[in-house]
């Protein structure tokens, strides 16, 4: 039996409330005081666990403040958290998002440990499409190349021959030199990358189940009874990025937050992620979307801790798939990070 296992379930200790005033303070507004006593025992026994470990902890943008605060070492959308594992030297790797993350995790870290603290924690857009799809599109539209969203499975990166964010896509898109693609698996996204580019797309019908939700009246709502400047992901439907002031990825919304300073906006996306930005952007108003996302909502402190005592659930691609797949992901690394979505 190790240290590990003979840590005890945190209980709180009065201490802890100094120890952790600033993050508390940080928190004030978004994590109810009544919830407070209850997240910090297990925020700091994460990350006594963490060092322990020597584990490092990655964190969507869409994952709740306690997380994304508390807890996470790194920070950030798709294609940061890509980046930053191809980049990472620690032997252990807790990703606190979705599957599809921790599989590109585990892609581009292949020496590393990777784990997942919920292997159920999916994605509609991952699971819209398989392989064999992608092998039927090139058999219906011979020799046009393939860009999926990272938002797949490693066997539908295997059949491509790029992979891209929300934040690379057209730059991906026009990379490829061709005056036709294969865009997978969102056809919202693929819809908004085509008014940005003379690429003729061929789309799928996959649809994020989070962000398909909105609708144009409430983006009108938002505006007229609030007043708001209207921000949104282009997972959205066609209707409703027609209504708004910016259309960007996670990363373009903060930075267009940061350059614009409106004193009110509407953010029209996962509801983690405005939460997360009311902390960087404390003069700015938020109207708070509702829509959470369900697999992202399965990874919480609970479940973080037994991951990292426990070491599961470990994450593996086989050898010949991720071969394939590193090479669609180091394509898309390689355009960069110069956003026009
Ligand atoms: P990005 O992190 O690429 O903005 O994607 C949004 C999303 O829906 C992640 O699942
Ligand atoms: Fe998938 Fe949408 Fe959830 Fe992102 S927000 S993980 S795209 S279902």
């Amino acid at each position: 039996m190790t240290d590990i296992d003979l840590l005890p379930v945190p209980t709180w200790r009065d201490e802890l409330e100094h120890e952790y005033a600033a993050l508390g303070a940080r928190l004030e507004r978004l994590v109810p005081c009544l919830e407070w006593p209850l997240h910090l025992p297990w925020i700091d026994a994460i990350n006594k666990l963490k060092k322990q470990r020597g584990a490092l902890i990655m964190a969507h943008s869409y994952q709740s403040p306690e997380i994304f605060h508390g807890v996470a070492d790194v920070t950030g959308d798709s294609l940061a958290l890509a980046q930053a594992a191809a980049d990472c030297d620690a032997e252990l790797i807790v990703l606190c998002g979705v599957h599809f993350m921790a599989e590109t995790a585990k892609i581009l870290a292949p020496h590393r440990t990777v784990l997942i603290p919920d292997l159920e924690a999916g994605c509609s857009l991952a699971s819209s499409i398989t392989a064999d799809d992608v092998r039927a599109l090139r058999a219906q539209h011979p020799g046009v190349p393939v860009v999926s969203y990272v938002n797949t499975s490693a066997a539908v990166k295997a059949e491509s021959d790029a992979c891209c964010t929300s934040a690379n896509a057209v730059q991906v898109v026009e990379a490829m030199g061709a005056d036709k693609v294969i865009f997978l698996p969102d056809r919202f996204l693929g819809s908004y990358v085509a008014t940005q580019t003379e690429v003729e797309l061929v789309l799928w019908d996959g649809h994020c189940e989070v962000h398909e939700k909105f609708t144009v009246e409430q983006a009108r709502h938002a505006r007229e009874r609030f007043d708001a400047k209207l921000v949104a992901h282009p997972e959205c439907s066609p209707e409703v990025l027609a209504e708004v002031d910016f259309v960007g990825s996670t990363s373009a919304m903060g930075r267009w937050l940061a350059k614009e300073k409106p004193a009110r906006v509407a953010l029209i996306t996962e509801c983690s992620l405005a939460d997360n930005l009311r902390v960087q952007f404390p003069a700015i108003e938020f109207i708070k979307p509702c829509n959470l996302c369900p697999h992202m909502q399965r990874i919480t402190l609970q479940n973080i801790y037994a991951c990292l005592r426990d070491l599961k659930h470990e994450v593996d691609v086989p050898a010949d798939i991720a071969a394939r797949a590193r090479a669609a992901l180091a394509r898309m690394l390689a355009v960069g990070r110069r956003e026009t979505v």
